[in-house]
């Protein structure tokens, strides 16, 4: 199986914890570049997860466009995870991508768009990270209970296993589904959904009303009627 080299792109607070799962991951996968706009952060992932041998970017587009870079992992503020993506995905890069995955369901349709024209592998944070504490009590690292019922997600567990890094196990996953074929645990349908739950939930709060969720992930919630 060939390295999977990757490209990250915002190199600020989580990305130094995605580092460390791309680096846990070493075997399978090698950090290749980062992009970012304070050139410092660059270097401080770069001299301390990838050696200091990846190239470093001041504009993402050039890491898009860099040949030797296969996926990119992108750490952005929300409000420029769309952009990304769709750069992204018109380079034919796979995709794992911070939550939340955007910022509307308007640009939650427009990524929908760029992965179905593309077919990229695209996968997010969020969902898989609940599903793997659950599993494994993974959060914090330590023993843990989990409390989220939302939208699915497992049953409250009890650590038995040893702990592992929640981006460990989802970078991961992430090359199981890359490298193996896996099933994608968090793909663009599910964080999608998320969000249009979360934005379902607000407009139920303001409006007083009972809000209906189309089956459609990046439609909007609709008032129900008679309810
Ligand atoms: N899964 C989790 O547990 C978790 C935890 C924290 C943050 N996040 C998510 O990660 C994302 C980033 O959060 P953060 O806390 O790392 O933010 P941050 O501000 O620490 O890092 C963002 C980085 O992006 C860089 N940046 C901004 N605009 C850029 C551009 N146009 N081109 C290149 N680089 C640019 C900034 O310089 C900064 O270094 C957010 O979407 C957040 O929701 C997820």
């Amino acid at each position: 199986m060939s390295t999977l080299k990757v490209g990250i792109i915002g190199a600020g607070g989580i990305a130094v914890q995605h580092a460390m799962g791309w680096r846990d991951n070493g075997a399978r996968a090698q950090m290749v570049a980062f992009a970012d706009v304070t050139p410092e952060r660059n270097q401080y992932l770069n001299q301390n997860y990838a050696g200091g041998k990846a190239k470093e970017y001041s504009d993402y587009h050039d890491l898009i466009a860099d040949p030797n870079v296969d996926a990119v992992d992108i750490c952005l503020p929300h409000h420029l995870h769309t952009d990304a993506i769709i750069a992204a995905a018109g380079a034919g890069k796979s995709i794992l991508c911070e939550k939340p995955l955007c910022t509307s369901l308007a640009d939650a349709a427009r990524i929908d768009g760029a992965l179905k024209e593309t077919g990229v592998t695209f996968s997010t944070v969020n969902a898989w990270h609940f599903e793997v504490s659950g599993e494994l009590g993974a959060i914090a690292g330590g023993r843990s209970k989990l409390a989220h019922q939302l939208h699915g997600w497992a049953e409250p567990a009890v650590l038995e296993n040893a702990p592992i890094h929640s981006f460990t196990a989802e970078i991961t996953h992430f090359l199981d589904v890359v490298q193996d074929g896996a099933e994608c645990r968090a793909p663009f349908s599910q964080a999608a959904r998320v969000l249009q739950l979360t934005m379902g939930a607000y407009a139920a709060v303001q409006k007083g009303v009972v809000i209906d969720l189309p089956e459609n992930p990046v439609e909007p919630g609709v008032p129900s009627k008679g309810k």
